[in-house]
């Protein structure tokens, strides 16, 4: 199975959705692996965000991601990467389609509440779960679920 990484951003903690994110991911069938309820430094965040450091937005990007706790998780299953992204939605949450978590839940470009993984950026998931998390931070174990999500 596939694992990806997926954070709940600071809106997303300040507004009380850490729950409900988890919820809609768990009501997927995925399993989590693992969490951290953590503060993402300065350092931190320009490696996580190095992709868009030459883009306009990216030290508000980094201003904003550093600016109170996030809760990282990493969360496996058939196709992880791709189907935490579905349920996300789109990044503008203007634009997110109703019944994904950022068309449900957000209303703003930058406080789009959920990150997860680029499905398109090859590697991009095994990178993150590194960045964030070691290796004994992941457990292995068995959902019961699994057996009735998965053919
Ligand atoms: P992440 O999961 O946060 O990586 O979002 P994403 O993969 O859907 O979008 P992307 O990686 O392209 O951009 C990273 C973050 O930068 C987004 O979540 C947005 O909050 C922000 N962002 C992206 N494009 C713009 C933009 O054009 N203007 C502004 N202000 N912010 C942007
Ligand atoms: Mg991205």
């Amino acid at each position: 199975d596939e694992r990806t990484f997926v954070m709940a951003k600071p809106d997303a903690v300040q507004r009380g959705l850490i729950g409900e994110i988890v919820s809609r991911l768990e009501g997927k069938g995925l399993k989590l692996v693992a969490g951290k309820f953590m503060r993402i430094d300065e350092e931190l965040a320009h490696e996580h965000y190095g992709e868009h450091e030459d883009k306009p937005f990216f030290d508000g990007l980094v201003e904003f991601i550093t600016s109170g706790p996030v809760f990282a998780m990493v969360w496996e299953g058939d196709d992880a990467t791709r189907q935490v992204r579905r349920l996300m939605g789109a990044t503008d949450a203007r634009e997110a389609a109703p019944g994904t978590i950022r068309g449900d839940l957000g209303n703003d470009l930058g406080h789009n509440l959920i990150h997860g993984s680029d499905h398109e950026d090859e590697g991009a998931n095994e990178r993150e779960i590194d960045l964030f998390f070691d290796d004994e931070e992941l457990l292995d174990w068995d959902r019961d679920a699994s057996t009735w999500v998965y053919e």
